[in-house]
């Protein structure tokens, strides 16, 4: 279990352009994810791990007043670049866990947790990165068997830790927030709360 940066990069960087075709989150529930996080009209928003930008069109169509993506990946980034250019989006290349911020009302974690091997680094970085009040968002657009499941195969292995069920892995988010929501079903895997 070691996750090693420069995998990652290489992996994601590989894949970053047919990401789009290959992913394919449900826009549904790409909706669901951001609604269920609340309002953010004016907010500084933090997409971690933000890839292509896959739920960009969703957290733009709450009018905040900046979106920041931040992926470890070039490549990802790249795409991003291609599809979202509007002044109140930024976008970073590099790990989130060596980069500083002033902070975000709202920070998103989609579909990346299993790639981040310190979860207790991953924790402490986020509380940090709150603002009093600030809600974050772990978020799976699909089921942790389904999760797990693609995440067996000898290359992703590499790359993956799988998940854990949500009522273990809460344990470590309610050191550093209010969990309020919780959801590990055959469609969903959630974690979010405000900050402590
Ligand atoms: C499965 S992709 C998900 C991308 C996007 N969030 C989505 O929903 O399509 C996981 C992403 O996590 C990124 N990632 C992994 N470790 C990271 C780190 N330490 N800092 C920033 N990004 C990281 C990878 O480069 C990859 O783009």
């Amino acid at each position: 279990m070691h996750n090693d940066t420069q995998e990652i990069i290489a992996y994601f960087d590989a894949l970053a352009p047919c990401w789009d075709e290959i992913s394919r989150p449900e826009p549904e529930k790409l909706a669901a994810i951001v609604c269920l996080a609340g309002t953010m009209q004016g907010k500084k928003i933090l997409d971690v791990a933000c890839g292509t930008g896959v739920l960009f069109p969703y957290l733009l169509k709450q009018e905040p007043a900046s979106l920041t993506g931040i992926d470890i990946s070039a490549e990802m980034i790249r795409q991003a670049a291609r599809k979202f250019s509007a002044p109140n989006i930024n976008l970073v290349a590099g790990d989130v866990l060596k980069w500083k911020d002033d902070g975000f009302d709202f920070i998103f974690l989609h579909n990346a947790y299993p790639h981040f091997a310190d979860k207790q680094k991953l924790a402490g970085w986020v509380w940090e990165h709150l603002a009093p009040g600030g809600r974050f968002m772990l978020a799976h657009s699909d089921g942790r068997a389904t999760i797990n499941s693609r995440h067996s195969g000898e290359k992703t292995r590499e790359v993956s830790q799988g998940l854990g069920p949500a009522t273990e892995e809460v344990a470590l988010w309610r050191e550093f927030l209010a969990v309020d929501i919780l959801a590990d079903t055959s469609e969903f895997y959630l974690i979010s709360g405000i900050k402590k």
